[in-house]
């Protein structure tokens, strides 16, 4: 369903506008949902809860897009299906990767980012006859559609499906045969069950439309399977997958002209406009709303049911999409006039369309799924002004008037500096009538990666121009390392690459059975050494993951000094497919990963269970052999209590001493049985499962301490936040943390010695004392050089002397006193004898002071200016003070009469 494309013409010429119209039921979306559940229920359907917007059963989609995408798997294995047949009502999101309907948002009367498919389906129980059946009943009799105004189309050449609609009293006229591009579904491009499809269409009779006719429900015949390559093969049985659009079908139901009029979005415009006018703006009160009003519309939904099920913007899959969904939400809210946060007030307006309460965790996650919107629209719309500002400035540059082309490398830094999603420069762009070349910047966004704990991922792959090499050997060597027994053993080589890489040589190896962890999941790659059989030693540097189930080591010559060709030519032969090698892996490395990827797990619980806020998700992580860091969605700095309180709590439960029990159970047990998993991970339908028993249970494919003892002790080392809505923590665990203790501690046993404590208790107590020690003397100090200055005793007398008609004294100053004190004294000089010009001495240190309102000739900088010509030294100042340094020093009377005085009459 919701195929772009327009029906053939010939069957618009066969539509007919005479037609009687009737009153049709008015369902709210709500009373359509539930009344679709119901019927299916009732031909003995099991109604199936919607699954997550995140797939966790399908590694080949960003999102589900569709009703049938929890049950792939039944099409394809029936007997592994709990239900014959099933109906649910699916949250689906069109928003990325190949099934993507952001750009039409809003243009369109019915494309939608986020929206609900209702569907009925079947895993062997029944076929066409009765999906056909089925599907008429519920519009003619449950829904009392007229049937003047539906029609359907069907697959050229399938006359079963042609005779089963003329069974059910269509007439030839109302059946249309099209081609494939129209009746086979599969899923986008990709690999998954598929098969020939009919659809059902309804006439809006709404001649203001190029095509009047409205796509309601797409009935598939699953009955084959398309491989990667393309090629079909029969599935075991004909299975059913329908799909109704819900907010398509509420537009009919409710005669409204397009889905952002149905109930559920007229909340939300009406929210919307509320908003607008509380902040003194005006607002529309068509009943269409307008584009930016429907974007506004469609993508805050989006973005709630998106957090809702645990995508956190980032800038990343999911996340990215999450991210650009928001800002443009942010752009159309800006071009209505809204400039300051104002999305969360939205919220009431949201719920107020779900009133069955369907998705609960619109509720249960309200907090959290506000709060990351905040964040993100505060930090966002810093920059927004920013980043329009600059494409102004663009679209006024007089050169780029006749291309009327936005430079790449300015699209590129407005992405990448400014958080600008591209597609928002596009349409920004094209809403002037200005174009952008993307393949441009694309290219310089592929140089620079993005930064970040992924982008570790992504260059945790072998060389890019390699890769395909890798894909085509396919090799999954087994993965024994999970057995510390297994980390020393003998291995056959299945593969060698050696790539040129500037003077030197890249090489990299596959192994089997294979003990070095490289799964990633946040876990670093082991480390350690493979013995040739010649008895010379490589060290594996890196554990890549090419592809899935693919384990490649890079290895160097053990020994940094080696050439590395001399080392292939040397030990080539032992460096062949078949050959054995023993290998190492760097238990100490690994143990300490394990260590911090079990107290993971464990501080997941404990932020969870202390914080009470269960719809924690993990954000990133990264396990290190000496500490982790996490990151995960929460709205505000974390306390010190409750760091204290986590903290406490990890240890407490490491200290029980449970053994960590791994399980491997079917993916929807283990989320049923409250396993946590991370949204942005993609899992097999077998998973694994990391099992502290009472106390944490979360998917994981990496390597685990076998008792939580080996954690204690833990200590968190700080919390910080990264972007709107995550915080990060940073911690260590086990003989890291003793480490960690020791090198905090080492000053210690000194600052004790110095300041002659009897323990660290006493170490504040005796710097507060010594510091309101230090205090109160340099008040005194302050005092003391205060009067000194006024007394004028602790001076030696001046000596007189004279430049042009100015009277200069030349004043000695102690050495014991300070230039704070000389400074003192020099003002008190100039206020006190203010027709004299005054040069105060003190070793190195110069000053000349004077009064400018009595002595206009000269200033103080002239004076020091002039001296310094004669006599070494730098310095400069203001018309009343001057400051300079001598070279040399001037200590005594007779240095002043033999160095100063000769200086000042040559002035
Ligand atoms: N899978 C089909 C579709 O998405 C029917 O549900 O249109």
């Amino acid at each position: 369903m919701y195929k772009t494309q327009l029906l053939p013409r010939k069957w618009l010429v066969s539509s007919h506008r005479s037609i009687h119209v009737r009153f049709l039921q008015q369902l709210s979306s709500p009373e359509l949902r539930s009344r679709f559940i119901q019927y299916f229920e009732k031909q003995g359907h099991t109604p199936v809860k919607s699954s997550s917007l995140v797939p966790h059963n399908d590694k080949s989609l960003l999102f589900t897009n569709a009703g049938m995408v929890p049950f792939k798997e039944y099409f394809l294995k029936p007997n592994t299906a709990p239900f014959q047949c099933a109906t649910s009502v699916q949250k689906c999101m069109r928003a990325g990767g190949k099934h993507n309907d952001l750009d039409n948002v809003g243009y369109t009367p019915r494309h939608h980012t986020f929206f609900e498919m209702l569907g009925n389906f079947s895993f062997g129980k029944y076929s066409k006859a009765e999906a056909i059946h089925y599907a008429w009943k519920f519009l003619l009799q449950e829904l009392e559609l007229p049937i003047n105004r539906l029609r359907v189309t069907v697959l050229e050449g399938d006359q079963e499906a042609y005779d089963l609609w003329r069974k059910q009293g269509l007439s030839d006229d109302k059946i249309v045969k099209c081609g494939p591009e129209d009746n086979f579904w599969s899923m986008g491009d990709g690999e998954g069950p598929c098969g020939t499809c009919t659809e059902i269409f309804w006439d809006t009779q709404d001649s203001s439309l190029e095509d009047p006719w409205l796509e309601i429900w797409n009935l598939v015949f699953m009955e084959k399977y398309r491989n990667a390559q393309g090629e079909l093969t029969d599935l075991p049985v004909t299975c059913i997958d329908t799909g109704m659009g819900l907010e398509r079908m509420a537009s009919v139901l409710q005669g409204k002209k397009n889905n952002f009029q149905i109930d559920q979005f007229q909340s939300l415009i009406h929210g919307l406009r509320e908003v607008m006018k509380a902040r003194g703006l005006k607002s529309s009160t068509e009943a269409d709303p307008s584009p930016h009003e429907k974007i506004v519309a469609d993508h805050f939904r989006a973005m709630c049911f998106l957090i809702g099920d645990g995508v956190v913007p980032s800038n990343i899959g999911r996340g990215y999409v999450l991210r650009r969904i928001i800002r443009r939400a942010l752009r159309s809210a800006k071009q209505l006039g809204l400039n300051e946060p104002f999305l969360t007030d939205l919220y009431p307006s949201l719920l107020a369309g779900f009133t069955d309460n369907l998705y609960s965790e619109l509720a249960s996650r309200a907090s959290s799924i506000q709060s990351i919107i905040k964040n993100e629209e505060t930090a966002f719309l810093a920059t927004l002004d920013r980043g329009m500002a600059l494409l102004e400035n663009v679209f006024n540059q007089a050169e780029l008037q006749e291309s009327k082309q936005i430079p790449p490398q300015l699209a590129f830094q407005l992405y990448d500096t400014y958080g600008f999603p591209f597609d928002l420069t596009l349409i920004i762009a094209s809403e002037r009538g200005w174009s952008v070349d993307i393949a441009a910047v694309e290219e310089l966004r592929e140089k620079q990666k993005i930064a970040g704990r992924e982008s570790w991922k992504s260059d945790n792959i072998a060389d890019k121009s390699r890769l395909s090499e890798w894909r085509k050997l396919n090799i999954k060597p087994q993965f024994t390392g999970y057995d510390h027994s297994l980390l020393h053993q003998e291995s056959k080589i299945l593969a060698v690459d050696t790539v040129k890489k500037g003077k030197s040589v890249e090489v990299n190896i596959a192994i089997d059975p294979c003990p070095f962890y490289g799964l990633g999941g946040g876990q670093v790659p082991d480390k350690g050494t493979i013995e040739l059989t010649n008895g010379n030693d490589w060290e594996v540097i890196d554990v890549l993951q090419p592809y899935e189930g693919g384990l490649v080591l890079r290895i160097k010559p053990l020994g940094s000094n080696d050439n590395i060709e001399q080392r292939i030519k040397e030990d080539y032969e032992y460096l062949q497919r078949d050959q054995l090698v023993r290998t190492h892996v760097d238990l100490k490395r690994r143990q300490g990963a394990e260590i911090h990827h079990t107290a993971t797990h464990l501080l997941n619980a404990g932020l969870r269970k202390i914080l009470q806020a269960p719809d924690i998700v993990q954000a990133g992580s990264t396990v290190e052999p000496n500490k982790l860091r996490f990151d995960f969605t929460y709205g505000k700095p974390l306390k010190e209590e409750e760091l204290n309180q986590i903290e406490n709590w990890v240890n407490d439960v490491a200290l029980r001493g449970s053994d960590t029990i791994v399980k491997h159970m079917k993916l929807s047990d283990a989320i049923q049985s409250g396993a946590i998993a991370a949204f942005s991970e993609k899992y097999n339908e077998t998973v694994r499962v990391i099992d502290v028993p009472g106390v944490s249970k979360e998917l994981c494919g990496g390597t685990h301490v076998d008792n939580i003892r080996k954690l204690y002790p833990f200590k968190i080392l700080n919390e910080t936040s990264v972007a709107a809505g995550t915080r990060r923590i940073e911690a260590v665990a086990g003989l890291s943390c003793i480490e960690w203790y020791r090198k905090a501690y080492k000053p210690i046993p000194e600052v004790l010695k110095l300041l002659r404590a009897n323990g660290t208790h006493e170490i504040i107590e005796k710097l507060e004392k010594s510091l309101q020690q230090n205090r109160e003397l340099q008040k005194r100090v302050d005092f003391m050089n205060e009067k000194l200055a006024s007394a004028g005793e602790a001076v030696v007398e001046p000596i007189s002397s004279k430049i042009k008609d100015v009277d200069i004294k030349i004043h000695l100053i102690d050495s014991d006193l300070d230039s704070a004190f000389m400074q003192k004294r020099a003002n008190i000089l100039k206020q006190n004898q203010s027709n004299t010009a005054h040069i105060l001495i003190n070793g190195n240190t110069i000053m000349v002071a004077l009064n400018s309102t009595k002595i206009k000739s000269e200033s103080a900088n002239s004076i020091m200016k002039q001296l310094l010509k004669h006599i070494k030294g730098s310095g400069g100042g203001q018309k009343e003070l001057a400051q300079g340094r001598l070279t040399e020093k001037i200590t005594t009377k007779d240095d002043i009469i033999s160095k100063i005085l000769p200086s000042l009459k040559q002035c």
